[in-house]
C-alpha cells in the first residue's frame, strides 16, 4: 500500500537519494501543446518523490517519477491542484497531469500537497470558498477546463521566475514536438540524477548557484544547501532542441530571446531560496550522454505504448464479450481517465 515520508536514504558513489513519498500506482499525462491540445499518455504506475543530495557539494534536486518517466521537482516547477486527486505540473515548454486513483485517501494526497509547497512552486487554490474542488476527478470535461485556468496562471508565474512560458521556442520551425520534448525531459534528468549521486561527472565548476535560503528552511535541507533551478535539466533540453533546428535548418535559425526576461535579482527575489544551475561547462560535460540517454529513453516510451494499446485492445475484447454474454453495458468502465 501507500507509504509516505519514511525519508529511507540510500548512498550511492557521490551523493544520497532519499524518497520522500510514494504510491503504488497513479498516470501521468502530457497536455500538448498542439492545436487539439492532446492529452497524451506518459506513464502508469508506481509514483516516487525523491530528494537527491551530493556528497561532497551543497547542492540537491527533487525529482518526480511514475514508472521509470522523470522530471524534476524544482523551486520554479509551477504546481497546481486540478482536483481531489489530480495534480498539475508547468515546466518551460510543457504541461503534464498527474492523477491518482479514487481508492487514494484525501491525508495522502494533502500530504503530497505538503510536499509540493516544500519543493515547488505550489499555487494554492482559493477561488473555491472552501466548498471544495468544482469538478471530479473523473468529469470529461477535467483537463479541458482546468488546463484553461491553470494554464495562464502558470504562464504568469513561469515569467516571473524568468522562464519563457507556453511551447517550448525551439518548436517555431515545425521541430522538437512537445511529446518530445517530455521524453528529453526525462532523459535529461536522469542523465543529471546519475552525474550528481552515482557517477560523480558533475563537479563545482559545472554549475552556479545564486540566491539566499529563508531563514525558516526546511531542517531536512539546511540552511547552505542550493535547491536545483529547473534549468539545471531545461538547459539541456534546449540543447538538444536547438541541435535538432541547426541540424535540419542550419545556422540561419536564430533562437528569439523573450524581451521582457526578468533580471535576475528579480527572479531570485520571486524564488527566494538559493538555487543552482548547469553552466555551460556543466551542458558540455554531459552532451555526450544526451543522445544515447533520449534514444533509450525514446525505446522504453515505444515500448510501454505498445503494451497499453494492448491492454486496450484486450479491454475492448472483454467488453464486446461482456455485451454479448450479459447484455448489460459495462456502464461505469472506462468513464474516467484513468485507464
Ligand atoms: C473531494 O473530496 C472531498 C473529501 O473526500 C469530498 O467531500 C468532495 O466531494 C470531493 N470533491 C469532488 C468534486 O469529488
Ligand atoms: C511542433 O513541431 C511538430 C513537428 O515536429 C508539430 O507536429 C507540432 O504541432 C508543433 N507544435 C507543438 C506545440 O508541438
Ligand atoms: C550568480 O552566481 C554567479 C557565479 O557564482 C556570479 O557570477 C553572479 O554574480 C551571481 N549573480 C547574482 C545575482 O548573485
Ligand atoms: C457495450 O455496450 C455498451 C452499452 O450497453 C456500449 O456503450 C459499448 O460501446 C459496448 N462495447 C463494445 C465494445 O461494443
Amino acid at each position: 500500500m501507500a507509504t509516505s515520508s519514511e525519508n529511507k536514504m540510500k548512498i550511492f558513489g557521490s551523493g544520497s537519494l532519499s524518497e520522500l513519498f510514494c504510491f503504488r500506482t497513479c498516470t501521468l499525462f502530457l497536455m500538448d501543446y498542439d492545436q487539439n491540445q492532446t492529452i497524451r499518455l506518459l506513464g502508469i504506475g508506481h509514483f516516487m518523490v525523491y530528494l537527491m543530495m551530493h556528497i561532497f557539494y551543497p547542492i540537491m534536486i527533487t525529482v518526480c517519477s511514475v514508472d521509470g518517466f522523470h522530471w524534476p521537482l524544482t523551486k520554479d516547477t509551477v504546481i497546481f491542484r486540478m482536483a481531489n486527486r489530480t495534480f498539475a505540473f508547468a515546466l518551460p515548454g510543457l504541461l503534464y497531469g498527474l492523477q491518482f486513483p479514487p481508492y487514494c485517501e484525501d491525508s495522502l494526497m494533502d500530504a503530497l500537497e505538503g510536499l509540493f509547497t516544500n519543493f515547488g512552486h505550489y499555487i494554492k487554490v482559493t477561488g473555491n470558498k472552501g466548498l471544495g474542488f468544482v469538478l471530479k476527478d473523473d468529469d470529461p470535461l477535467l483537463w479541458y477546463r482546468m488546463r484553461l485556468r491553470f494554464e495562464p496562471m502558470a504562464n504568469e508565474v513561469l515569467r516571473e521566475l524568468g522562464q519563457m512560458p507556453g511551447k517550448s521556442c525551439f518548436n517555431d520551425s515545425g521541430h522538437n514536438p512537445g511529446y518530445l520534448r517530455a521524453i528529453r525531459m526525462s532523459a535529461c534528468t536522469k542523465v543529471l540524477e546519475d552525474g550528481m549521486i552515482n557517477s560523480g561527472i558533475l563537479r563545482q565548476s559545472h554549475y552556479t548557484v545564486n540566491g539566499t535560503n529563508p531563514p525558516n528552511v526546511n531542517e531536512f535541507i539546511g540552511q547552505y544547501m542550493a535547491y536545483a533551478s529547473v534549468n539545471a535539466i531545461t538547459c539541456m533540453v534546449d540543447t538538444l532542441e536547438s541541435a535538432e533546428i541547426l541540424t535540419r535548418i542550419g545556422l540561419g535559425y536564430l533562437i528569439k530571446n523573450d524581451v521582457n526576461e526578468a533580471s535576475l535579482e528579480t527572479v531570485l527575489k520571486k524564488i527566494g531560496f538559493k538555487i543552482w544551475k548547469l553552466n555551460e561547462l556543466g551542458v558540455a560535460t554531459f552532451t555526450h550522454k544526451l543522445g544515447p540517454a533520449v534514444q533509450e529513453e525514446t525505446e522504453t516510451m515505444m515500448e510501454k505504448e505498445e503494451k497499453w494499446k494492448a491492454k486496450d485492445r484486450e479491454r475492448k475484447n472483454k467488453e464486446a464479450s461482456a455485451n454479448t454474454t450479459s447484455g448489460v453495458g459495462p456502464s461505469d468502465k472506462g468513464k474516467g481517465l484513468m485507464p
